[in-house]
């Protein structure tokens, strides 16, 4: 995005410190500019704001002018322009900046509408945070340590709601911790579109439902999880799993469609608990699907591959290679690679494609996109395929080209990285007259059928970077160590490339971007540790006319890729 022009500022005050902001900025993120935090629990960056938590308070005031004269009024004691300050507090995130605006967020006055507001807050609030599952990430009780007022004055009993009442499939509700925020529902009714969350009853009766006959049971419904700034709202998947502060986080992609989310995986002692998003403005904002959150329950799933087979029996890797240099020798070959691999085991394959002198296929697959977070192309790295030179034009639904030349004779063996192609269409008979080298995490017809089975590693076990729908080419990392027995994808097609007569290159991310990035134009002005944590958008013009399958989602619009940020390549 280009840095709004210098009349597209304006320039305010914020305890004692100018800073010069975009028309529109709101007094806490203006302040958050400054490093100054204005505590709040109602408004979110994403969503439309309501102003109904008020913890948000702060002072304001505008520099006094002379009503006759319109010239400043000076303060005799400091020779400064006077500030008329309002006489109560309002509240930041319902203000806009304006030319000369004074905040305080630190005096006496906006110290006691804390305090206040966390009294009142705290009132009905069970006192149960040492078995709360938000503990180490709760706004309510790093704030009541932060702005509280240490005790309470309140000797009345709590207020008693319902608990554990399941929203939907994966949310659960203890409603006596809302803090009647709306969060929840903005989101549910501004970013997922199901209107299907409410109050209802008054004052302190207020309750967080569902409305009659309805569950959040959305595609999205996790998210309102992760926005409620309180216990209220906990995923079934993740409650009581694991603290949090006990948990690593890797940075991640969504690997579900092209959309691209960014995702964050917390891990601990090489087991993955649960996945997040990550917020990139460009991309996913704050959101990701839910059919996302589950994606590392693959790695342990049932029928994970976990060594290296020749011939039905286990071998070693080397054996595995010379046994693979043997079926290479014989020819007739052809190369079916995946719009699931990063952009580097894309490389590979195509180097491997090169060496054999054989064609290279990608499998389709296309589905609904739900015009948010789950595109149509439900292969997350298609683009990467293209960027690369493995694939010239789309993949087309099925791989009739090669069942033809398979079964003419031209084709007797394929190397297959990842797809089973029985399901790709090829027919059980079909696959019987190939000899079938796969790669891959988890055993399927193909695995079953192949002569030589590598077994690979997820996207949570290794490094890599895809390109998404807006030809954004973003990182990924290695969040737990693969499964006993597999093996780096790179490692695998370094050694089937070097089997099949092709230049030693290197099985690992960084020295492979080396040789990318000489012979893959799009990614020439790139290095791997160049690209940052929010991706960088490529250029997508040879391949800007193809008909995609995606349609309009988040930050998308076909043939309209994200803009190129100032100041990166
Ligand atoms: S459940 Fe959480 S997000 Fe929803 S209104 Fe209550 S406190 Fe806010
Ligand atoms: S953040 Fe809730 S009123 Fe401002």
């Amino acid at each position: 995005m280009n840095p709004p022009a210098p009349t597209d500022l304006v320039t305010v005050n914020i305890d004692g410190r100018d800073i010069a902001v975009p028309k529109g900025t709101n007094v806490i993120e203006a302040a958050r500019r400054l490093g100054v935090d204005v505590p709040h629990y109602c408004y979110h960056p994403k969503l439309s704001v309501v102003g109904n938590c008020r913890m948000c308070m702060v002072e304001m005031g505008m520099p006094a002018v002379d009503p006759a004269t319109k010239a400043p009024v000076i303060d005799p004691a400091t020779g400064r322009q006077r500030v008329n300050w309002m006489p109560r507090p309002a509240i930041a995130c319902a203000t806009s900046a304006a030319p000369g605006l004074h905040i305080r967020t630190t005096s006496p006055m906006v110290r006691d509408c804390r305090e206040g507001v966390m009294e009142f807050l705290l009132i009905n609030h069970p006192l149960d945070c040492p078995i709360c599952d938000q503990a180490g990430e709760c706004r309510l009780q790093e704030q009541a340590t932060g702005y509280g007022r240490g005790y309470s004055r309140y000797i009345e009993p709590k207020n008693v709601k319902p608990k554990r009442t399941p929203l939907g499939p994966r949310v659960m509700l203890d409603d006596e911790r809302c803090i009647l925020c709306s969060r929840c529902i903005r989101f549910s009714t501004e970013v997922a579109k199901d209107d299907v969350l409410g109050f209802t009853d008054r004052g302190s009766h207020t309750t967080l439902t569902c409305f009659p006959g309805r569950r959040l049971e959305n595609n999205y419904s996790l998210n309102t999880v992760d926005i409620c700034p309180v216990g209220a709202l906990t995923s079934t998947d993740f409650r009581f799993k694991m603290r949090v502060w006990f948990l690593k986080q890797t940075n991640s992609i969504d690997t579900e469609s092209s959309a691209g989310a960014n995702t964050v995986v917390w891990s601990r002692e090489g087991t993955v608990y649960r996945i997040t998003p990550r917020q990139n403005d460009a991309v996913n904002d704050t959101w990701m699907a839910d059919s996302g959150r589950v994606l590392y329950k693959e790695i342990r799933s049932p029928g994970r591959l976990d060594s290296v087979r020749v011939d039905g029996g286990q071998s070693a890797p080397a054996f595995a290679f010379k046994a693979a240099a043997e079926t290479f020798a014989r020819g007739r070959l052809a190369v079916v690679g995946s719009g699931r691999s990063s952009v580097e085991e894309q490389f590979l394959t195509r180097k491997l494609a090169e060496a054999l002198r054989a064609p290279a296929w990608l499998v389709s697959r296309v589905g609904e996109g739900d015009g948010i977070l789950v595109s149509a192309d439900r292969n997350p790295n298609v683009r990467g395929a293209l960027v690369t030179g493995l694939i010239s034009g789309l993949p087309s639904a099925a791989l009739d080209e090669l069942a033809a030349q398979i079964d003419s004779g031209k084709v007797s063996a394929v190397v297959s990285v990842g797809e089973d192609l029985l399901a790709a269409g090829l027919g059980a008979e079909r696959l019987s007259k190939v000899a079938v080298i796969y790669l891959g995490t988890h055993a399927n017809a193909t695995s079953e059928a192949a002569r030589i089975v590598f077994p690979t590693l997820t996207v949570f076990e290794k490094d890599g970077t895809l390109v998404n729908q807006q030809f954004r080419i973003q990182r990924f990392a290695r969040a737990v160590p693969g499964v006993a027995g597999a093996v780096d994808d790179l490692v695998v097609l370094a050694g089937l490339v070097a089997a099949a007569g092709g230049p030693a290159l290197g099985g690992d991310v960084g020295s492979l971007w080396t040789s990318m990035a000489a012979e893959v134009p799009a990614l020439r002005p790139l290095t791997y540790a160049g690209i940052p944590d929010e991706g960088l958008p490529l250029d997508p013009g040879p391949w800007s006319g193809l008909p995609f399958a995606e349609g309009a989602s988040l930050h998308f619009k076909p043939g309209a890729p994200a803009p190129r940020e100032a100041g990166r390549a």
